[in-house]
């Protein structure tokens, strides 16, 4: 080789090192690129490795965060217009043929109700199916008795409710046709062997009944008629009603102990 070839090779090598030292100093979190592809962070332990849980951690203390934080009302903009937030009471009815065009079946219910009220709407079934799963996991059994109910099955109800205890009882704790939330595939009674299965009030004292109280918000969902709400629900407490609003309105719902009513007033969300 030429001495002026020699030169050359030596300012290119100079280059490539030049290059090299200033990527790395760029990039100080990158595994490191001279010990192999594989080398680097891949075989530092977790635990040992700042970079690797500094990341992780931050990014799901945000994800978390931002469910009360700044973009709460994107979220509950969000689940108001997937229709989660939609109010169904003694003042807001739904027409007749309502019925959500997302139905799914639900796994876990009791077998002597009404086939045709084993539905909910998709996302809604899908969160019950996850809550029914953790709560078996701590030995708390939970079961859907009725969820989706149509106008119809809503009328044949009431009128056997009116027809067995007299209208005025029945008011306090059936609704009308056209104003039964099960009517929009996001509510649905639920219950357990500790009370036969039945609708009680004493569901509420049960392992099961507080376990949801407790933790339903977690999956999205609210004990819709509580307890000293009556006068803003229109019916008496229910702690067997679970009605899914999406997970980031259940805790707000829940940590201040609001009612769906009070929740969309608050957040000046229409009915
Ligand atoms: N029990 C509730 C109020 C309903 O009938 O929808
Ligand atoms: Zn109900």
């Amino acid at each position: 080789m030429t001495n002026e070839n020699k030169l050359k090779a030596t300012i290119i090598i100079l280059l490539i090192a030049i290059e090299i030292v200033v990527w790395t100093v760029n990039h100080p979190h990158t595994p490191n690129v001279l010990s192999g592809i594989n080398g680097g962070d891949e075989n530092v332990p977790e635990m040992q490795n700042p970079g690797m849980l500094e990341g992780r951690d931050s990014i799901g203390n945000k994800d978390e965060a931002s469910e009360y934080d700044g973009s709460r009302e994107r979220l509950f903009k969000n689940a108001e217009q997937k229709g989660l937030l939609i109010l169904v009471n003694k003042e807001n009815a739904i027409p007749e043929d309502y019925k959500p065009d997302d139905l799914k079946a639900i796994k876990y219910f009791v077998k002597d109700r009404s086939a045709g009220s084993r539905y909910m709407r998709a996302e809604a079934t899908d969160a019950f199916h996850k809550m029914v799963e953790k709560a078996a996991e701590e030995n708390i059994e939970i079961r859907m008795t009725t969820a989706y109910r149509s106008y119809d099955f809503q009328k044949l109800l009431y009128e056997n409710y009116v027809a067995n205890e007299g209208q005025e009882a029945a008011d306090t704790f059936s609704a009308k046709p056209g104003q039964s939330e099960h009517q929009t595939g996001l509510a649905a009674d639920v219950s357990s062997l500790s009370v036969d299965y039945e609708l009680s009030d004493d569901y509420g004292n049960m392992a099961e009944g507080k376990w949801l109280a407790e933790n339903a918000d977690q999956f999205g969902f609210i004990i819709r008629f509580p307890k000293g709400k009556e006068h803003i629900t229109g019916y008496r407490y229910e702690p067997w009603h679970i009605r899914y609003v999406g997970i980031p309105a259940a805790k707000e719902i829940r940590e201040h102990d609001l009612t769906l009513e009070e929740f969309l007033q608050q957040n000046d969300i229409r009915p």
